[in-house]
């Protein structure tokens, strides 16, 4: 191969106007072939009838002279009849270029648009679609910023070559006057059109690049009708500042196009000069040769009109403006079409059955682009295949990044990921990807029947019904389902006829009914990312107490702010700072006192008093040992003088002295009495020893089992009220 071949690809590639016909051949041949009659056409006939006109009035005289059946005569029916069709014809121009224009653009923007969705889609992750660059492109192709996109330039192309062409015979036919007429006309208009042309295309690259603020202005304008921005739009009142945010974006970014506009016009006011000169000159030697009887008359008729025809060789109007735009969103087709494609990593290993053994990440470390420090950071952690994990961490931790990097849509910027000991990287992307079943946090509602939004996983194949209606069943949505106006085959989106929405909850069961076929279909690993967060307590309750039975066999991953959730799985991860903090089991993190066991003290207080807690397995009343279910009591020192045993007394220790917060009836009477200082310093449960009331010093205790434990001196009856402080949402809010 010789570099040659390649140049000449290159500037194919690179000129807009031959990429407009290759995509035109591409897209429909039959297209292609109309395009070129059209465009013969458009140059031959007005200069054709021009023609076969100035002929006629040129054989006027001898007709008037020798008759209509004359041989001159015969030549002027002849000459009128061949004018008359072909102007005749060259009116149909507009309706032709319509028809054209319409079927044009519909079968060009359909077959670009899917191009742009099939590109978009290459890429196994979803990155692309989070760069800023990558999105003004797709907005530039598709068109959606102004009225003047892509798929329109095929026929505005067609139409210039059209006048392009008649330009060119006008020239051709003066020069059969003198040929240096056609010349210095074809010369004068070849050299006008190319700076002409440039200014042009300076200004659609200056309208090319507002794009970030035209995306920007519609992107406001489009709150005022998307579904999911209407409520909080009517609620804030902000209809008037988005119309304002939309022009002044608008604005912003047509400003710079505009100036050039202005610039334009005074050049072309100059360039009008040179023109009028050359009309001048041209016109002066045929009236010279008139006056001298040199030309006929049939040469005068079809001259004169030529001049003001070769315009269209050189001469720049407004449809140039609107294909010059055009054609600058013909590159960012290209760019994403091909560019996209190119982003893809090839694996080819299938995926087929694993994990078997387990996942791993090594050192895996992730930035985001956009972002100023990684948000994982050299993370280590295993999961063994067939046992669940449950990812805590405060938000923003990284727990879905995390997810993300499992499921390939994004790649680590460090470290690797193991899939039973093969770098993530060596599987065919695709193929790991069905591999695992996702409730994402932001799971998609899509708005299909109720059958396909399940069956998603077949939904170009056959759905399994069976499988749907297990899925359905151990998510909890098959009820809701079947209650639906058409069961299965209800779309699930109000927008549609017969369609109805679902609330947050019961989509929520459909995802995980969605995520739960997945697993039944062939899917091994299995992620949970906030899954239940809208369901109610009950429902949560009882999804996951068979979770773990649903599940068996599956790598699970939950993660979950309840901790109620959490406490069932095999191992608990900690997320913070990039990294797993604490791992272990519910018991042993809670035994370690770090950070888990005081997230799950916190919440635990949230739900004193309630049924579904576990907590509240916990008798009230005076603490026995013994008396708590297997794994859940506390540690028995720390329960001495019936400080903890479960009595519901809730404290707040706050400087000036603890003050109770509440209390379960019943208790002051079991729990002793104890010297203390009244008004004594603040205490803090966490800094002090089981027991160390004794001394009367502090009225608070230390922990237990990762909860605190705290004593007081009551304010009713005279006497001191204690128990864990956690049991109380007022407390934890409040604590020191
Ligand atoms: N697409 C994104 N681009 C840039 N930063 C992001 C993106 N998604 C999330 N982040 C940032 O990454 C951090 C972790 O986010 P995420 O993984 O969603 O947290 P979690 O799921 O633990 O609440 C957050 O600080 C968030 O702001
Ligand atoms: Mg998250």
């Amino acid at each position: 191969m010789t570099i040659v071949p390649r140049v000449i690809a290159g500037r194919v590639h690179s000129s807009p106007r031959l990429r407009v016909v290759r995509l035109v051949t591409e897209t429909s041949r039959g297209l292609a072939a109309a395009m070129v009659l059209y465009v013969l056409a458009d140059g031959f006939l007005p200069i054709v009838a021009l023609i076969a006109l100035g002929r006629a009035v040129g054989k006027i005289p001898p007709a008037v002279t020798h008759g209509l059946a004359s041989p001159s005569g015969h030549s002027l029916l002849i000459a009128l009849t061949v004018g008359t069709l072909a102007y005749g014809l060259s009116l149909l121009r507009s309706p032709v270029e319509a028809l054209l224009a319409a079927h044009c653009s519909a079968a060009m923007s359909t077959g670009m648009q899917r191009r742009l969705a099939r590109a978009v889609c290459a890429p196994e992750g979803v990155e692309h679609l989070e760069d800023p660059a990558v999105l003004d492109r797709l907005a530039s192709a598709s068109g959606e910023l102004s009225s003047s996109g892509p798929a329109d330039a095929p026929l505005a192309l067609a139409s210039a070559l059209g006048d392009r062409l008649s330009g060119f015979l006008a020239c051709v036919t003066l020069a059969t006057f003198r040929w240096w007429v056609g010349l210095f006309f074809f010369v004068g208009w070849t050299a006008i059109r190319p700076p002409l042309r440039k200014m042009l295309a300076a200004r659609a690259t200056l309208v090319r690049q507002a794009t970030p603020d035209l995306r920007h202005s519609w992107y406001y304008l489009g709150f005022s009708y998307r579904p999911g921005y209407a409520k909080e739009l009517r609620m804030f009142g902000l209809a008037d500042w988005i119309l304002d945010r939309h022009r002044t974006a608008w604005l912003a970014g047509m400003a710079r196009p505009w100036a050039q506009l202005a610039k334009f016009q005074r050049r072309a006011l100059l360039f009008g000069l040179v023109v009028a000169a050359m009309y001048v000159a041209g016109a002066g030697a045929l009236a010279l040769a008139a006056y001298h009887h040199s030309i006929t008359l049939a040469t005068v008729a079809i001259m004169l009109p030529m001049f003001a025809s070769t315009a269209q060789v050189g001469g720049v109007t407004a449809a140039d403006v609107s294909l010059e735009q055009m054609l600058a969103s013909v590159p960012d087709l290209d760019e994403i079409i091909t560019g996209l494609r190119a982003s893809a990593v090839p694996g080819t290993r299938g995926a087929a059955g694993l994990p078997a053994a387990g996942l791993r990440f090594e050192a895996v470390s992730y930035q985001y682009p956009a972002g100023d420090r990684p948000v994982i950071d050299a993370l280590d952690l295993e999961l063994t295949a067939g046992r669940s994990l449950a990812l805590v961490g405060i938000n923003g931790a990284g727990k879905t990044t995390l997810v993300t990097l499992l499921a390939r849509l994004r790649e680590p910027t460090g470290g690797r990921i193991l899939i039973d000991g093969i770098d993530v990287r060596e599987l065919d992307a695709r193929s790991w990807q069905r591999q695992v079943a996702v409730v994402y946090q932001d799971f998609t509602r899509y708005p299909l029947t109720a059958r396909e939004n399940v069956g998603l996983r077949d939904i170009g194949a056959q759905i399994d019904e069976a499988a749907l209606e297990s899925a359905a069943a151990r998510a909890g949505a098959l009820d809701l389902i079947r209650a639906l106006p058409a069961g299965w085959d209800t779309i699930c989106a109000p927008g549609y006829l017969g369609g109805t929405d679902l609330s947050g909850g019961q989509w929520q069961r459909i995802a995980l009914a969605r995520a739960l076929y997945s697993a039944a279909a062939g899917a091994r690993v299995l992620i949970l990312d906030e899954p239940t967060a809208q369901l109610d307590i009950r429902a949560e309750a009882s999804f996951y107490t068979s979770f773990l039975d649903l599940t068996k066999g599956l790598t699970t991953m939950v993660i979950s702010h309840r901790f109620a959730t959490v406490r069932q799985a095999d191992q608990i991860a900690v997320l913070d700072g990039g990294r797993i903090t604490e791992l272990g089991s519910h018991q042993e993190l809670l035994a370690a006192g770090g950070s888990y066991a005081e997230m799950f003290t916190m919440q635990a207080a949230q739900f004193a008093g309630r049924k579904s807690d576990a907590l509240s397995r916990y008798p009230p009343g005076r603490p026995r040992q013994g008396r708590y279910p297997p794994g859940t009591a506390p540690a028995g020192r720390a329960v001495r003088h019936g400080l903890a045993g479960g009595a519901a007394a809730v404290l707040r220790l706050r400087p000036g002295g603890p003050v109770l917060i509440g209390a379960d009836p019943g208790l002051s009477a079991g729990v002793p009495r104890h010297r203390g200082r009244r008004g004594g310093p603040p205490a803090r449960a966490d800094r002090v020893r089981a027991g160390a009331h004794r001394g009367g010093v502090p009225r608070c205790v230390g922990t237990a089992a990762g909860r605190r434990l705290a004593q007081l001196p009551a304010h009713r009856h005279g006497q001191h009220q204690a128990g864990y402080e956690d049991r109380c949402p007022s407390v934890h809010g409040a604590l020191p």
